[in-house]
């Protein structure tokens, strides 16, 4: 069938015509044009069944082959209350809402079992195959949700929230060294429970999480950072994600508190900004002296362009400056400081916002109230970031783009149905669309009004994670 990666940033590619091969650990074996002589004659063993493969599947007309999605910053308990109480600057709302959320799953396991299994279903029908989580301060709570991903089939990567001030009384760890005991205690626990299962099998990875700078004390960011550096006790630094001058409130708290530092140079110092960290916002970072920083230390951003607009204030975050730096970046939903769980939303608000900042940043350089030379993101630069971009930021190279020896991490998507003569879901089309091969100009039509109903399959892995409505 039809094939739609984009392998850079900007760059669409759709192979109409293609054969990937998926082996029985879900790794692809095989990509190439279905004409070529060896595809050929690997369709020919199947059809045989004297080959290594044992089913050939055509996608029909009108559907195509997308990467899944990657998710690279979402807040797994939050998804009790998503799209409620947005009205708050951060800092009172953590009070009010996400602490009070978090402890009640910490309290309650069988009602944290059926909040993570309803995520878990829910990222499935949204397309999103890989994502990077927030638990909570619990260890158990934590287990709980990995084993909620990796039943469900989802690529995850959990962090135990780790948190020993300016934090509620009955949600914080006493202290740093109880802190630190803690974040040993859930690696060694993640270890135990899923080590047992072979590579091909395991999807779920353990992440050092220390919740952002004003709920840790220095202390136990040095210790954190130690452990990231050391902790896997073969050489290789562990995974670390945290928030990053994320809103107007932080970047006024934190200096105040901190000796006049502020939250990256405090992470910097911790030795937490690594190749293998990812920082949630960054929009108050500059982009002058700090995306070259980034850069220089391999550390990732996640974009959430929507939870942005509700916790950044004035300053949106400056995404070509950060690109042009070539700093590694994808996009996150942040729920529940964003309330969609569908990253297609993140890839549309990033585009918008992306156009409002560029045309005031361009119009105030050139010094009027209009500018020809703005240069927002566009939609197929946002596309890679939901992609391949998110796989980049994580550390998973070449994931994203079909090629041989990456497991097959796919999504179909149906635009129309040839049969029926029309287009499927919200998509209609009136031209002579439904008899030809797909384009460009059908993928970004998808890309702007499409929904769920055009998603008939989600892989992770070559195991089906989700069948849609067809
Ligand atoms: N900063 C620290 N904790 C959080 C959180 O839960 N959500 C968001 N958006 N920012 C945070
Ligand atoms: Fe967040």
């Amino acid at each position: 069938g039809s094939v739609v990666i984009t392998p850079s940033l900007g760059n669409l590619e759709i192979q109409n015509n293609w054969l990937i091969g998926v082996d029985n650990q879900g790794l692809i074996s095989h990509s190439d044009i279905a004409t070529s002589t060896i595809s050929q004659e690997l369709i020919h063993s199947v059809s045989s069944s004297k080959g290594s493969y044992s089913d050939l599947v055509n996608l029909p007309p009108g559907s195509f082959l997308l990467p899944t999605f990657c998710d690279l910053h979402l807040h797994a308990p939050q998804f009790l209350y998503r799209g409620t109480g947005l009205d708050l600057p951060l800092l009172e709302w953590l009070k009010k809402h996400a602490f009070s959320a978090e402890s009640k799953l910490d309290a309650d396991p069988a009602l944290a079992k059926r909040v993570y299994e309803t995520l878990a279903r829910r990222l499935g029908e949204c397309g999103t195959g890989t994502v990077l989580l927030f638990g909570t301060i619990g260890i158990e709570t934590n287990l709980i949700l990995a084993e909620a991903m990796q039943s469900a089939g989802i690529r995850a990567f959990i962090g135990k929230v780790s948190m020993d001030t300016f934090s509620p009384s009955n949600y914080t760890e006493n202290s740093a060294p109880e802190a630190l005991d803690n974040a040993r205690e859930f690696l060694g626990q993640f270890e135990c429970r899923f080590s047992s299962l072979c590579p091909s099998e395991r999807r779920v990875e353990p992440v050092i999480t220390p919740r952002f700078v004003p709920t840790c004390t220095d202390e136990l960011l040095d210790g954190l950072g130690q452990l990231a550096q050391n902790g896997s006790g073969d050489g290789k630094i562990l995974r670390v994600q945290s928030h990053m001058a994320e809103s107007h409130d932080v970047m006024e708290y934190v200096p105040q508190t901190r000796g006049g530092l502020s939250d990256l140079e405090i992470f910097d110092q911790r030795r937490l900004l690594t190749p293998q960290t990812v920082q949630a916002h960054c929009t108050y970072v500059q982009p002058q002296t700090q995306f070259s920083l980034l850069h220089e230390r391999g550390t990732a951003i996640a974009h959430c362009p929507l939870s942005n607009a509700y916790f950044s204030s004035a300053q949106p975050f400056p995404l070509r400056q950060c690109l042009d730096a070539n700093v590694k970046v994808g996009l996150g939903t942040d729920i529940a400081g964003g309330y969609s769980l569908d990253i297609t939303n993140s890839m549309r608000s990033a585009v918008m916002v992306s156009r409002m900042w560029e045309a005031m940043r361009a119009a105030k350089e050139d010094g009027g109230t209009t500018s020809k030379n703005p240069r927002p993101i566009n939609w197929k630069e946002a596309l890679y970031l939901a992609t391949k971009g998110g796989y980049e930021a994580l550390g998973l190279p070449n994931f994203g783009t079909f090629i041989v020896g990456t497991p097959f991490d796919a999504q179909q998507i149906q635009l129309f149905d040839k049969a029926l003569g029309s287009g499927t879901g919200p998509l209609d089309f009136f031209g002579d669309e439904l008899d030809q091969e797909i384009n460009e100009e059908m993928v970004e039509k998808w890309w702007s009004v499409g929904d769920q109903r055009n998603r008939l399959a989600v892989w992770v892995q070559g195991t089906t994670l989700y069948r849609g409505p067809a």
